[in-house]
C-alpha cells in the first residue's frame, strides 16, 4: 500500500539565492514518501485545486493567516559533545579554552552511557531549535562516535557525523596514536555507511546520517594522520571538515609547525583535504592568497559568529569570500558558540556585519559597506548550509524533488515570544520572527516529511511519511 502524500497549504517562504526571498502567499506543496513532488504558487481555492488534482489519497494540511513554512535550519558546525559546558566557560581565548573546558570535557565521552545521554539531549535541542540538518563533530572515542549515530538516527535529524582525530599536540588523556585514529577512523565509517544502506533498504528515515573526515585543526594533526585522512575520505567518497585559521595565536603555532607550507589553508591543501566536499569552520584572520585557494578548490566555509566573539577570535568578514565565490553557511560552533540555534547564529553574523560596517566606517572612512540583510541571512541559514555541505539538490529551499525538511512558523503563538498588531507585511512577519522569534514559534519541525520535533503539544498526523 502506498502512503498517503501530504499536502501543505499556505505562505511557503525561502531563498532562491543569496538575495532573492521569495514568499509565497497561498501555496501548495506536496509531499510524497519525505520528498516534495509538486510545488503551486497562489492557489486561491485549495478545494478546487484539490478536486481537479489527479490525488487519490492525501492529508490536507491548512496553515493559519501569519504562519509560514520556511526550509529547515542547517548548521554546518557544531560540537555535540561541548553541549554539557555550553554557557559557561568562555573566560578563555582558543588555545587555553580548549585545554581547560573542551579537552576534559570531551575525554569523558570515553564513557558510552554519559555520551548516549549527552547526545541525546543534544541532537533534541537542536532539533527543536530548528536544526534540521547538521555536521557534528563528536570526539575520539570509537563507541561513543557510533552511538551519536545511533542517537541521531533515532531523533531524525539530518546529520554529517565525524569521529575527531588528533595524534599530537594534546593531553595524555585525551589523544590517539596515529594508526589508532586512522583504524577507528575507517572503522567509524564503515559502522555508519552500512546503517546508511540498511535504513535505505528498509526504507526508515532513508539514511540520514553521512560520516565526515574530522581532523581537529592542523596543531593536533601529523602529517602522516592528514595524508591517511585525505587517503580515507578519496576511498569512501566522504566530506571533510575541520577548522582553519580561527585566532591569532593558534595561527602562530600552527605556522610553527609546518613551516614548509605557504600559509595555514596550504597546509590543509598540502595534505590533500581541500577539495569540493571540504568545508572549514572559522576562517576569521585570512589574507587574500588564502581565500583564493579555497575558491579554487571549491572549498566552504561555515561562519561561527557567535564563536568568534565568545572566544574573542574576532570578525570574520564573509563579504570577502562571497566576492570570490566561496561558499558560506552559518555554525553554532557549540560550544564555542554558547547558542544551540541557528537562528542565534543569524543574529550573532547580523551583529558581526554591523560591527564591521561600523568599524569600515570609523577607520576607513568607508561609508559603503554593504552587511548583512535579513534575506541574505536566511540563505546563509539555508540554502548557504545546504551548498557547503554538498546537499544543494535535497535541502535548503522548497523545490520538486527535494526533500521536505521544513519549520512550520506561527509568529502569533500566545506561548511565543513576538505579537503582531495585524498590519504587518508578510517580509516585516519573517524579520519579527528571524529577530525576535524563538522555539516557541516553531510548531513542526519536519525532516524527510516526518515530524520529529516542536513546539505544538499536539503532533501534526504525517503518518510515517
Ligand atoms: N579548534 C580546534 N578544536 C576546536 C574546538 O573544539 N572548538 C573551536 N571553536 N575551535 C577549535
Ligand atoms: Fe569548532
Amino acid at each position: 500500500m502506498f502512503a498517503p502524500c501530504h499536502v501543505y497549504y499556505g505562505t511557503l517562504i525561502h531563498s532562491l539565492s543569496l538575495q532573492e526571498l521569495e514568499i509565497i502567499e497561498n501555496g501548495v506543496l506536496i509531499v510524497q514518501d519525505g520528498i516534495i513532488a509538486q510545488i503551486e504558487r497562489n492557489v486561491e481555492n485549495i478545494d478546487a485545486f484539490l478536486a481537479a488534482s489527479k490525488l487519490d489519497d492525501y492529508k490536507l494540511h491548512c496553515l493559519d493567516q501569519h504562519q509560514f513554512l520556511l526550509p529547515g535550519l542547517v548548521d554546518t558546525h557544531a560540537h555535540a559533545p561541548q553541549y554539557v559546558f555550553a554557557g559557561s566557560g568562555m573566560d578563555l581565548q582558543l588555545l587555553e579554552w580548549l585545554n581547560k573546558h573542551v579537552f576534559p570535557c570531551e575525554s569523558a565521552f570515553k564513557d558510552v552511557a554519559h555520551a548516549e545521554a549527552a547526545y541525546t539531549k543534544v541532537v533534541s535541542r537542536f532539533l527543536r531549535n530548528g536544526t534540521t540538518t547538521c555536521s557534528w563533530f563528536a570526539t575520539i572515542h570509537l563507541e561513543s562516535c557510533k552511538r551519536l549515530v545511533d542517537v541521531i538516527n533515532t531523533l531524525g535529524q539530518r546529520a554529517y557525523v565525524g569521529k575527531v582525530n588528533m595524534d599530537q599536540n594534546s593531553p595524555e588523556y585525551y589523544v590517539e596514536t596515529t594508526e589508532n585514529s586512522l583504524k577507528d577512523t575507517r572503522t567509524f565509517i564503515e559502522y555508519t555507511q552500512q546503517q546508511q544502506q540498511q535504513q535505505q533498504q528498509q526504507q526508515e528515515n532513508k539514511g540520514l546520517v553521512t560520516p565526515v573526515i574530522t581532523p581537529r585543526f592542523a596543531i593536533a594533526c601529523s602529517s602522516a594522520l592528514m595524508k591517511g585522512l585525505a587517503d580515507l575520505a578519496k576511498e569512501y567518497k566522504v566530506p571533510i571538515q575541520t577548522h582553519l585559521c580561527e585566532n591569532p595565536d593558534e595561527i602562530t603555532f600552527t605556522r610553527s609547525l609546518y613551516r614548509e607550507s605557504a600559509s595555514y589553508t596550504a597546509i590543509y591543501d598540502d595534505h590533500g583535504l581541500l577539495g569540493p566536499d571540504s568545508y572549514m569552520a572559522h576562517c576569521v584572520h585570512m589574507t587574500d592568497d588564502e581565500i583564493d585557494l579555497l575558491a579554487k578548490r571549491e572549498t566552504g566555509i561555515a561562519h561561527c559568529a557567535n564563536s568568534n566573539f565568545s572566544l574573542h577570535s574576532g570578525l570574520c568578514d564573509v563579504r570577502r569570500f562571497m566576492a570570490k565565490g566561496v561558499k558560506v553557511g552559518l555554525g553554532t560552533d557549540v560550544a564555542g558558540g554558547f547558542a544551540p540555534s541557528i537562528m542565534d547564529a543569524m543574529r550573532s553574523s547580523f551583529f558581526a556585519s554591523k560591527t564591521i560596517k561600523a568599524l569600515q566606517r570609523d577607520q576607513h572612512n568607508n561609508k559603503d559597506y554593504a552587511y548583512l540583510q535579513p534575506a541574505e541571512l536566511i540563505y546563509l541559514a539555508t540554502l548557504g548550509g545546504a551548498h557547503v555541505l554538498g546537499l544543494q539538490d535535497k535541502i535548503g529551499s522548497f523545490a520538486p524533488g527535494k526533500a521536505f525538511d521544513a519549520l512550520w512558523i506561527d509568529p502569533t503563538t500566545s506561548s511565543g515570544t513576538i505579537d503582531l498588531m495585524g498590519q504587518e507585511s508578510q517580509t516585516q512577519i519573517v524579520e519579527k520572527f528571524l529577530f525576535a522569534g524563538s522555539d516557541r514559534n516553531i510548531l513542526h519541525v519536519f525532516v524527510n516529511g516526518r515530524r520529529v520535533s516542536g513546539a505544538a503539544e499536539v503532533a501534526i498526523d504525517v503518518g510515517d511519511s
